[in-house]
């Protein structure tokens, strides 16, 4: 299947209109969205002659919810959660699981403290931080969670932090931070933690872990359009007996067990918080993604990235004034890579790639704010004055998925050694 994976991704052959004429796209920008997978609609094409409104009392309508349902399973079976302890609740993308997680800390002590990163996406920090105290953990000059700041914040706070919050992979980097050791240290002073695995479990095997284990994953975020699926529908998996004790964060039909005028009593989860209309069509279609991936086996999808990630910093590297950002040889990362060209804007190399070249890269600091600044060594002073000068400051990132080949990163490479020469 490796051999062929491009026939299983839509879009994989589209062209473009560049400056320079009509040529074949190349799709770089997976960590912004990737590709959609032809399993992960051809599963729609197979629920939409039983589609209805769904939990009715009629054949088709159980059929449709029991589909739907049997998602949490496959999700709970992908990460290693425990279905007799953890909940999967479905919601909109990462970021609405992040805000139910940040609005039940609220509920559980306003008082207590937030432990983030300067790794996070915004969708990991701002959630938090406009709720409650939260603190950054800083970052080692290769662009990874500094431990020793790590562990002398819990410390320093020990018994206050309730929750570690932490990507499972950088979307800029692609850097995975040590979040089973940090589970580990959290859990020692009483701490919770969550990963946001959004850029990590398309690219690499993760699990929870056992809860006995000292370093089990307590909460998990990740969802389906950075899965090749093109569509909403995003979980939030944890502890059940934890999250059945909290508030919803958006209220609705759905979710509770009996209503009057002067009672209210709400289901538990992962109900409790999934109000409104479900989303049958997103969330089955993301079930399909899943299987797709497992049927390829994640060692061997880790394996075809991990060559395609080798061969474009091997490519990158040998082109003049291009500056890569991050350690780029530390294996534990997945297949992005961020970069700029010396005296050139970013905003500039990104159209040229973009318009001349046909190449669909992200550029900015792409939700990730604190990251891209502190790669770029700018201090919050220097970053406020280059936003309130009109200067603008971010990097260039390629972001390798499945579908993409040797191909794809020869053309990349190639325009970008094309660029700076011509800069020289
Ligand atoms: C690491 C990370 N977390 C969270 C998000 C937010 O995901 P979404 O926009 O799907 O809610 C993103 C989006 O790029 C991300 O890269």
């Amino acid at each position: 299947m490796i051999s062929n994976l491009r026939n299983y991704f839509f879009g994989t052959d589209t062209l473009i209109n560049t400056h320079c004429g009509l040529t074949n796209r190349v799709y770089l920008n997976n960590a912004a969205t990737p590709l959609v997978a032809k399993p992960a609609i051809q599963e729609l094409y197979e629920t939409l002659p039983i589609y209805s409104y769904g939990n009715e009392p009629n054949d088709l309508s159980a059929k449709l919810t029991s589909k739907y349902n049997e998602v949490r399973d496959i999700v709970m079976n992908f990460i290693g959660a425990d279905s007799s302890l953890d909940t999967v609740i479905y919601t909109a993308n990462t970021t609405s699981a992040i805000n139910i997680l940040s609005q039940v800390y609220y509920e559980h002590d306003p008082d207590k403290v937030i432990l983030a990163t300067k790794m996070e996406h915004m969708a990991n920090y701002l959630p938090f931080r406009e709720k409650m105290k939260t603190l950054l953990v800083g970052l080692t000059p290769e662009g990874n969670v500094d431990m020793n700041d790590y562990a002398a914040k819990l410390e320093q706070y020990s018994g206050q932090i309730k929750l570690v919050t932490v990507i499972g992979a950088s979307n800029i980097t692609g850097i995975i931070p040590p979040f089973h050791d940090m589970a580990k240290i959290a859990h020692s002073h009483g701490a919770k933690i969550l990963v946001d695995a959004v850029q990590l479990v398309q690219h690499k095997a993760f699990t929870m872990k056992p809860h006995t284990d000292a370093s089990h994953i307590d909460f998990v975020s990740f969802d389906g359009h950075k899965f090749y699926t093109g569509q909403s529908g995003g979980v939030l998996v944890g502890d059940k007996a934890f999250l059945d004790q909290y508030k919803p964060l958006m209220y609705g039909a759905g979710i509770t067990e009996f209503v009057s005028s002067s009672k209210i009593i709400y289901k538990d989860s992962p109900e409790r918080y999934e109000a409104g209309y479900p989303d049958f069509l997103g969330v089955i279609s993301f079930g399909a993604a899943i299987r797709f991936l497992q049927n390829i086996g994640m060692k061997n999808v880790e394996e075809w990235e991990r060559g395609l990630y080798q061969y474009l910093i091997r490519r990158l590297s040998q082109i003049p004034n291009l500056i890569l950002y991050g350690d780029v040889y530390n294996n534990t990362r997945t297949p992005f890579a961020s970069f700029n060209i010396r005296d050139m804007s970013y905003h500039t190399l990104a159209h040229l790639l973009g318009y001349v070249y046909g190449i669909d890269i992200a550029s900015g600091t792409n939700g990730s704010n604190l990251y891209v600044q502190n790669l770029l060594g700018l201090t919050d002073e220097q970053a406020l004055s280059l936003y309130r000068s009109g200067e603008e400051y971010g990097i260039v990132r390629a972001s390798i998925g499945l579908f993409n080949n040797y191909d794809d990163i020869d053309r990349l490479a190639d325009a970008l050694f094309c660029i700076s020469s011509q800069q020289l």
